[in-house]
């Protein structure tokens, strides 16, 4: 059975159907989704029952896993995953959900907020996988914007002030946002802010697209104020309903995203009560998106 791709909106997301992706791909379908990612940037497969190890060997067709050390405040003994995974679920290691003001919880509020994933790493992230194995019955979608989309919809005069400007990307600046100031000295030198540039074109298609995010605190040579200020305006014109998809979480679910041409975000849902066990794997990069020294 060939795979087919069923577009979900008009600018962004497609449902696949016709391959088991529990089973090692064939050439043509690796291409066929890497095709279908450069034209949707999101797509939703159904995996019922896959496993870690069989979410792994998926991932790993696409290009080198992106552990999540140096990404987050979890130390190793707290790990409920292997490292080549981010855990992004309201789950402890013992099983229980997070308590209340359990840290890696408020870490993970920062979902919420409109963001690209590791952003904030000198060489960002391609695709994210990411698995949803236990769901809530209500909330916790995921919601997809298409920064190509919000990209060309821009005015001539914004296209032309944006093409060259380069952003100080950090964990540091996304957590601030919702009131997170504290942490560790190694944690500080871990989150140690970024350079990207804020316009990306795609290796593959040519699209240009903004590489927005949360994590975003500075734009080179601007005061931070004008540049937060701006900033702000640009993700409020890239988040508009026309561009963005709202995924609707089903057990098995497997949605991959492009983090190059996205942004993306996890609405609320009662985590305090209800398991949300979803579980990211993601790919590398292929390099950084500007000149800087490695981080
Ligand atoms: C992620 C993320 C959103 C979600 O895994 O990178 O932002 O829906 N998760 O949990
Ligand atoms: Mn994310």
């Amino acid at each position: 059975m060939a795979i087919e791709i069923r577009p979900l909106t008009k600018h962004i997301g497609g449902e696949v159907s016709g391959i088991d992706i529990r089973r090692p791909p064939s050439r043509e379908e690796v291409a066929a989704i890497e095709a279908g990612m450069d034209r949707y940037a999101v797509l939703v497969c159904r995996s019922p029952g896959i496993t870690d190890e069989q979410q792994l060997a998926f991932t790993l067709q696409f290009g080198p896993i992106q552990p999540a050390e140096g990404t987050n405040v979890t130390k190793p003994h707290e790990r409920r995953l292997d490292v080549k995974f981010s855990d992004v679920s309201n789950v402890a290691k013992s099983g229980d959900l997070l308590e209340r003001a359990n840290r890696r919880r408020m870490f993970s509020l920062a979902n919420r907020l409109w963001h690209s994933d590791a952003s904030y790493r000198a060489i960002p992230a391609k695709y994210s996988l990411l698995s949803g194995r236990i769901v809530p019955t209500s909330g916790g979608n995921t919601e997809f914007a298409d920064m190509r989309a919000a990209y060309d919809a821009l005015d001539a005069a914004t296209k032309a002030q944006v093409e060259d400007l380069v952003c100080e990307h950090s964990l540091l600046y996304s957590r601030a946002q919702i009131g997170i100031t504290e942490y560790t000295e190694e944690e500080r030198r871990m989150f140690t802010p970024v350079l990207q540039r804020l316009v990306r074109v795609h290796p593959v298609t040519g699209r240009k697209s903004l590489y927005l995010a949360s994590h975003i605190g500075n734009i080179v040579g601007w005061p931070q104020p004008e540049a937060l200020a701006f900033i702000r305006d640009l993700t409020e014109h890239a988040t508009q309903p026309e561009f963005v998809y709202s995924h609707k979480w089903q057990t098995g679910d497997l949605v991959i995203w492009d983090n190059r041409q996205t942004m993306h975000r996890v609405r609320r849902f009662d985590d305090l009560n209800q398991v949300r066990d979803v579980r990211r794997t993601t790919t590398k990069g292929d390099g950084p998106t500007v000149a800087q020294q490695a981080a």
